[in-house]
């Protein structure tokens, strides 16, 4: 347990401050054998574009393991310890084969599962490459990125299929894929701040998304079966338009679009993105998206086809340091918050309530994994369409008589959307969103 450092109340008072308690390695250490490391290797998790595989293997660092991925020339994935069994080459530098990989050392070649096909240097009746298997993780491509299981082989739990990758009328397109140098618990927490669009992204840095962002909205979180939504609710005339940004455990987001302004009516409409964060080790994380485009012309932007853009405010201003802090985005916010954010350091307010449930989730998973137990929003069932909850819906509720009976009517507004869409989930399949 960390010790609280001296809560100021004195001016002047950084003298007594000196203190600089550890962070919560509970929740944000990832390598192998730590708790929260443990947790992160009962779910799939993203590894890289399926185009990222060439004819040149791709080196990766994923929860603090050095690994090298490649697609041989019959067309199977493979993801290997980076490191050869023979003498530690790095296989980086290996040749991507007809079956397998071989190290550029002294030719020894693997197959995707680890087997050691070959060890040409040896006499022909060795034994050795018999005798053992070089390390391997299964992977899964799916819609143009490579999963991999990286947990106990006894324990591999199906692929997740969220019913918003299946969605009708919308089809899924790789995005990018950016790094971040941070841990990734404070990433993840972002998604579950929503006061920081209105002023992060729109007081601070000009309107990144549309106007209708810049009022803070009334918040309210709720837990789903698969991890949280926070509802933002926002008076639109005589609309109430509810937000509901997604977390799906342990480092899936859903993000909501952000060309939406509330003004035409419309049922639950969901995200424009799907994104994993995914901790390459304590201190670097990797985003790699999914984007939903509409198969109908207007309805999403071009440019969000483009994968060459950006979302905005998501990279750090790429001319100089100045103009980083003249224009901070999410990079700066984020990576701002120390390497590893210290908990203990914070004063945690009222518009906080998200990030708290957030970490405790993710803590009862952890604890879940170290008993033995299934955490929650593991897929269980192969096949199975999992609900998520990531949406904008518009009502027309015309306003309240007085502002803070405007702003109670737009809280149950949200509340009882959110609810009736857990007991009944759009699923999308069926759902029609009407242009
Ligand atoms: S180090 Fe890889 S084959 Fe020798
Ligand atoms: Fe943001």
């Amino acid at each position: 347990m960390t010790t609280r450092p001296p809560f100021l109340t004195t001016r002047f008072g950084a003298y007594y401050h000196r203190e600089v308690p550890a962070e919560d390695a509970e929740l944000t250490h990832v390598g192998p054998g730590t708790p929260c490391g443990e947790y992160f290797r009962r779910f799939w998790q993203p590894i890289c574009f399926s185009d990222d595989l060439r004819d040149v293997p791709l080196r990766v660092t994923i929860l603090g393991e050095q690994l090298v991925a490649f697609r041989d020339r019959r067309g199977s994935v493979g993801l290997l310890e980076l490191h050869c069994p023979h003498r530690g080459t790095s296989l980086e530098y290996g040749l991507v084969s007809d079956r397998g990989i071989r190290c550029c050392y002294h030719g020894w070649l693997f197959d995707v599962d680890g087997t050691v096909l070959e060890t040409p240097g040896e006499p022909a009746q060795s034994t050795l490459k018999d005798r053992l298997c070089h390390g391997a993780y299964p992977t899964h491509e799916y819609k143009g990125i490579v999963f991999a299981y990286m947990g106990p082989p006894d324990q591999q739990a199906p692929f997740p299929i969220y019913d918003s990758f299946e969605r009708p009328g919308y089809r899924i397109i790789p995005g990018r894929k950016y790094f971040y140098p941070c841990n990734w618990l404070q990433i993840l927490e972002n998604a579950m701040d929503p006061v920081h669009t209105a002023f992060l992204h729109t007081i601070v840095s000009g309107s990144q998304f549309t106007d209708e962002f810049g009022k803070v909205p009334e918040l309210d979180f709720v837990e789903t079966p698969v991890g949280m939504i926070y509802i933002a609710t926002r008076r639109v005339e005589q609309n109430v338009w509810a937000r509901m940004v997604e977390n799906v455990l342990p480092n899936l987001q859903q993000v909501a679009p952000i060309w939406e302004d509330g003004h035409r009516e419309h049922p639950f409409d969901g995200p424009m993105m799907s994104r994993w964060i995914v901790p390459q080790d304590d201190t670097h994380t990797m985003f790699i998206e999914f984007r939903h485009v509409s198969e109908t012309d207007g309805v999403t932007p071009s440019w969000w086809a483009d994968r060459s853009i950006m979302l905005p405010g998501q990279l750090p201003a790429d001319d100089s340091h100045e103009a980083s802090q003249r224009r901070p985005g999410d990079y700066e916010a984020q990576v701002g918050q120390r390497p590893v954010a210290v908990h203990a350091l914070e004063h945690l307010g009222a518009t906080d309530r998200g990030v708290i449930m957030f970490r405790q989730q993710i803590r009862r998973g952890i604890r879940a994994v170290q008993t033995g137990e299934a955490p929650e929003g593991l897929s269980q069932k192969a096949g199975a369409v999992i609900p998520t909850y990531c949406n904008d819906t518009i009502v027309r509720v015309p306003p309240g008589p007085t502002p803070e009976e405007d702003r109670q009517l737009m809280r149950a507004t949200g509340r009882s959307l959110a609810e009736s869409y857990l007991k009944h989930p759009p699923s999308m399949t069926g759902v029609t969103v009407p242009r």
